[in-house]
Order: structure tokens, then C-alpha cells, then sequence
């Protein structure tokens, strides 16, 4: 890691493995291509782009997927903070939410002996296998925005990303805070909650955090939780399914913003209001510019910021990592709660 000789040599690796692997090469507008430096790679499939200048740290980055806005703004973060003006040589994958693009992803890293794997992982579970292989190779792997389940914690240096439980716990206090001020806490008050991708971190912790708040009382009855795969169109649908089901549900907990602007699609579409004045409670999770603008007019009570810009820690850590430096297991993100009351100090400046 770290030593120029030994990126030359990787760079030989790179174009050989370019070349064999068959991925058309686009030299970009900005310069000439000389030597082993390549400006921009992409497979035939369109899905890997690399970037290499010389003494460059290089990253193999196996991105989950482009599900969501915040999605979009987590790789946009990552690709300015790992750019080659910063030192970095990228390689990007979108798995398009499929584990085994992941796997596939890792392993194309290791045989071109990057210097570090990042991976947002799709789902928590089954890691066990892929990163030993990458652990065998020596390479550090970095888990970025969403965490695993595993018993060997050695099977990564270090997680960067967000605190999935508290943002859960987060909402469920905002929750029993507001039915205290209305001095409705003791009324049945019926939940549903649409779910984010089954078995992800992100969909775990806040159901756990969530839960953890709900479990104090008894009158908070959960009537279902979905799979709306953090998508606005699953959303959507998923929220016409439980209108269908269900007359009489008081709280709506969409696990991103993406399905809750789904969810209010469907709701509109039922003449159904939320809000403060509206018929329902919707709390939403990310903290999107377009979530917080529907905070500010009263048609999300609550967004529990979920924060996506966590390429500069990353590239930080990363830097760290090279000069030999300790550090931190776990390295959260930090994270507020938008409410009408302070939503204003904050949606100018949302990137994402
Ligand atoms: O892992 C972070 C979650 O994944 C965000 O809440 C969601 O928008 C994204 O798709």
C-alpha cells in the first residue's frame, strides 16, 4: 500500500486487465492518453468507470445500487471525494440491489489488487465468504453508508456510514414527544410502516430503533409493516395495498423519502391528508431538499435526517489508513431531525 513502485506495477494491471477483460476504453476531452495512465474505463455494460493518474490510492467502490435520491447523492458524494485532484484512482460498480453484483464486484477488485475495497452492501447477511477472500488478498475493506452482520469483525477495517438505530429511535421519540403535546398519548394510535429493502441495515435498524420506542406502549398498535424497497414506485403501490387493508390508520412510517413521496401519491389520490392538519402523521427518513420542502408546508410532521455526503470522512479515513494511523471501528455520520419548527435554517443548504 502506499509505495509508488508497487502502483506502477498495479497500473500494468490495470491496462492488462482492461485489455483482457475486454472494456472499451474512452480516453476523455481533458488530456492525452500516455503511458499507463487511463482517464476514464467502462465495461461494455457500461457499469465500471476508473480513473488513474500516477502514485494514485486506488478504490474499488461496489455501490448498492441508484433506488433513491439519496442514493444518488451518496455515489455523487463519493465520486468528488475520491476524485483524482484528491489523490484517489476510482473504480465504480452499481450492483442494481443484486448481492451478487457485489460479489462480482469485490472479487474483479481483488484481482486487480486495489489498494482498498468500499462497499455499501445491499443487504447485511452472507459477507462472510467474499471478504475472506479479500482479507486473504490483504486488501482493507471499508463499508460505506449501510453495515453487516458478521461474527469476525476483522472482515473489515472500518464502517463509515449512518446510525440506522438511532435515526429509528429518533423518530419514534419525535412520535411519543408529539402525541404528549396533543394530549392524545393514551388513544390507540394504529402504525404502518413501509419497510426499505428487506434484511438491509437500513431497514433493520430503524425497525429496531422504531420498535424499541414503540415497545413502551401498549396503545401503539403496529397493524403491518411492507417492503417498499426504497423506491418511490413501491411506494406508491405499497401505500394503495395497505389503504386497502386498513380504515383506520393514524400513523404512516415511510423508511425513506423516496416512499413517502410515493405513499403521498397514493394518499392524494384517495382524498387522504397528512400532516399536522391533515388526517394522517407521515414521518419520513433522508432529509431530502424535496422532503424537507413538504416538512416546511406542513405534509411531513417529521424527516429524520439519514446523511449521504460521507465521501470526504471516507477519503479522510482512507488517508489515514495510508499514513499507518489508528482508526475508529465505527465512524457515524452526523444526523438531525427536521421538524417545521427548524426546517427553515437547514433546506437552503440541502445538496441532495
Ligand atoms: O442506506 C440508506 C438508505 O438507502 C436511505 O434511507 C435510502 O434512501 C437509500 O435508498
Amino acid at each position: 500500500m502506499g509505495i509508488n513502485k508497487e502502483k506502477g506495477f498495479w497500473k500494468i494491471g490495470y491496462k492488462a486487465a482492461a485489455l483482457l477483460t475486454g472494456v472499451t476504453i474512452l480516453l476523455s476531452g481533458c488530456g492525452s492518453f500516455t503511458g499507463f495512465s487511463v482517464s476514464e474505463v467502462t465495461t461494455n455494460e457500461g457499469d465500471i468507470e476508473t480513473k488513474s493518474d500516477d502514485a494514485l490510492i486506488s478504490v474499488g467502490f461496489s455501490q448498492l445500487g441508484s433506488e433513491s435520491t439519496w442514493r444518488s447523492a451518496n455515489t455523487e458524494s463519493v465520486k468528488a471525494s475520491l476524485s483524482t485532484g484528491n489523490g484517489f484512482f476510482l473504480i465504480f460498480d452499481n450492483a442494481r440491489q443484486k448481492q451478487e453484483k457485489q460479489f462480482k464486484a469485490v472479487r474483479s477488485f481483488i484481482s486487480q489488487r486495489v489498494d482498498y475495497i468500499v462497499i455499501c452492501p445491499v443487504i447485511q447477511e452472507g459477507w462472510e465468504m467474499v471478504l475472506t477472500e479479500a482479507k486473504d488478498a490483504g486488501i482493507p475493506v471499508i463499508l460505506l453508508d449501510r453495515n453487516i452482520a458478521v461474527n469476525d469483525e476483522s472482515l473489515y477495517t472500518t464502517f463509515v456510514g449512518e446510525d440506522m438505530y438511532a435515526e429509528g429511535a429518533s423518530a419514534g421519540k419525535w412520535l411519543e414527544a408529539y402525541l404528549e403535546e396533543n394530549g392524545i398519548s393514551d388513544k390507540d394510535i394504529n402504525i404502518v410502516v413501509l419497510e426499505g429493502t428487506t434484511g438491509s441495515s437500513a431497514q433493520v435498524g430503524r425497525t429496531r430503533g422504531f420498535g424499541a420506542i414503540a415497545a413502551r406502549h401498549m396503545n401503539w398498535k403496529m397493524q403491518a409493516s411492507a417492503n417498499g424497497e426504497f423506491t418511490q414506485a413501491k411506494g406508491k403501490e405499497t401505500m394503495e395495498r395497505l389503504l386497502r387493508e386498513f380504515d383506520d390508520i393514524d400513523v404512516i412510517v415511510c423508511q425513506n423519502d423516496d416512499m413517502a413521496f410515493g405513499a403521498l401519491e397514493a394518499l392524494d389520490e384517495a382524498g387522504i391528508t397528512t400532516g399536522e392538519d391533515g388526517d394522517k402523521i407521515l414521518i419520513s427518513f433522508d432529509g431530502t431538499k424535496k422532503a424537507l420542502e413538504l416538512v416546511k408546508e406542513g405534509v411531513i410532521n417529521v424527516d429524520v435526517e439519514c446523511n449521504p455526503n460521507s465521501g470526504d470522512l471516507l477519503a479522510q479515513i482512507i488517508h489515514d489508513l495510508e499514513e499507518g494511523k489508528e482508526v475508529e471501528k465505527t465512524n457515524y455520520m452526523e444526523e438531525k431531525v427536521f421538524t417545521k419548527e427548524n426546517v427553515d435554517e437547514y433546506i437552503d443548504d440541502r445538496n441532495y
